[in-house]
């Protein structure tokens, strides 16, 4: 038997309706900011990545899905391609490709598989959806306002609340800019040259590469020496502090509850100053909910314009992991079940249905072969509270035979009046 690859699944029904709810409530939720959507190629440049999301990341030095694409004329270079490991790199990509700028700010979005080579588990797999936003756009156009951050995290707080999440948490930190970054990475290095020899061999590399990715380290024997390295927050210059304090403060005036952690430096090298994450309770060990910060330089070191940017991206799969105890709500049974009794009868249950259907009612149909009694279990397997019976006596009267399985009583309804009886419950 041919089995779906490791680290990726399936998605079957009842499930479905799930991601579908959440997919529908975020679109809603987006469009009331006045976001638009975008979609971007599934695979890319491998360079974009490794530009983008940076060299010694996790992410780029050991799971993105890579290949060498040969060129079909003699003339053309092989090129290599990576399947998108996360959707920033290729937004901003096509906002310097199709000169986005000119538009001012723009407040894009996505829902779409991404890819990444990790350690499957529960939560975690190598086929994963994102849904994602990002706000970008000339910095006359305010995209590096802290509005523009608080606006984000906000709307982070109301769709989790629409989604009836109710138990996350927000975790916020400056990671700072350029200039900052400068200083701190050269007092990690500092504290780092005495004890780098006890650290792991992915840590000894980082301390030389990019000291801040050291705290990507999740090797539980390194975590006592990270916890006594120089923080950030010491390191940030007074305008990445009043940014990140009117951030704070724009929250705390909407009333989005957050705390601080000037750990978290997240696992991505674009992020300048706000960075954040979501947590959830109920998730055990892959409890980031959603992951996002601004990305001030990234449009510049692929190229393009400056352009500041802020956004996040959800891992839709965890999401809808949290939601699954209060999925009952969100499932629609079909309201009821057709019956055709005898031959012939397929026809007039087909013509009846079509009608109800007309009525927004979700209508299961039988089959003129099936006997009473196995139409009666069908309907109960389907979940429907209401049969509805087309034999040839209901079709020559005008008036059909309708039974409520939860109560077992049974009703002549007039065809007219059909969808009303079953619309009222
Ligand atoms: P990220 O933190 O790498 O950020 O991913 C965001 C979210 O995607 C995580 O919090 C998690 O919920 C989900 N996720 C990541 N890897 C997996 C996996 N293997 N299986 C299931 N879910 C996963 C980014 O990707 C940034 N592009 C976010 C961003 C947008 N920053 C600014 N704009």
């Amino acid at each position: 038997m041919i089995k779906a690859i490791r680290g990726t699944r399936d998605l079957l029904p009842p499930d479905t309706a799930l991601w579908n709810f959440v997919e529908k409530t975020v679109r809603e939720v987006f469009g009331a900011y006045n976001f638009q959507e975008i979609r971007t190629p599934i695979f890319e440049a491998t360079e974009l990545f490794a530009r983008g999301v940076g060299e010694e990341t996790d992410i780029v030095s050991k799971e993105m899905f890579t290949w060498e694409d040969r060129g079909r004329a003699q003339s053309e270079k092989n090129q290599l391609l990576t399947l998108r490991p996360e959707n920033t790199a290729g937004v901003v990509r096509a906002y310097i490709e199709h000169n986005l700028q000119q538009r001012g700010l723009n407040k894009l979005y996505y829902i779409g598989p991404q890819f990444r080579r990790e350690r499957p588990q529960k939560g975690r797999y190598r086929q994963f959806y994102q849904i994602g936003a990002e706000v970008i756009g000339p910095a006359s156009a305010g995209s590096e306002s802290p509005a523009r951050d608080a606006e984000v995290l906000e709307l982070l707080a109301t769709l989790l609340d629409r989604l009836g999440i109710r138990d996350w948490s927000l975790r916020l930190n400056s990671v700072g800019c350029a200039n900052d970054r400068a200083a701190y990475n050269e007092a990690l290095r500092k504290a780092l040259e005495p004890v780098v020899s006890e650290m792991c061999e992915d840590c000894q590399r980082r301390a030389v590469t990019n000291p801040l990715r050291v705290f990507d380290c999740k090797v539980p024997e390194d975590q006592p020496i990270i916890e006594k390295l120089p923080r950030i927050s010491q390191f940030l210059d007074e305008g990445c502090r009043k940014h990140f304090e009117q951030v704070q403060a724009i929250l705390k005036s909407v009333g989005v509850p957050f705390t601080l952690d000037d750990r978290l430096v997240r696992g991505l090298d674009y992020y300048t100053r706000t960075a954040f994450e979501f947590t959830h309770g109920a998730l055990g060990a892959q409890n980031a909910i959603l992951g996002g910060g601004r990305y001030d330089g990234l449009s510049e070191s692929l190229g393009g314009p400056s352009a500041p940017g802020i956004g996040f991206a959800i891992g839709e799969d965890r999401l809808v992991l949290a939601l699954q105890e209060s999925a009952e709500a969100v499932l629609r049974t079909p309201d009821v079940y057709i019956a055709p009794l005898g031959a012939g009868m397929d026809r007039e249950a087909a013509r009846l249905a079509r009608e109800l259907r007309h009525h927004d009612l979700v209508v299961e149909l039988g089959d003129e072969n099936f006997r009473l009694k196995k139409s009666f279990e069908t309907a109960s397997k389907v979940g429907v509270r209401y049969v509805l019976i087309v034999g040839e006596n209901e079709v020559k009267s005008g008036s059909y035979a309708l039974k409520n399985l939860e109560t077992g009583e049974q009703v002549s309804v007039p065809r007219a009046e059909l969808a009303g009886k079953i619309q009222a419950k």
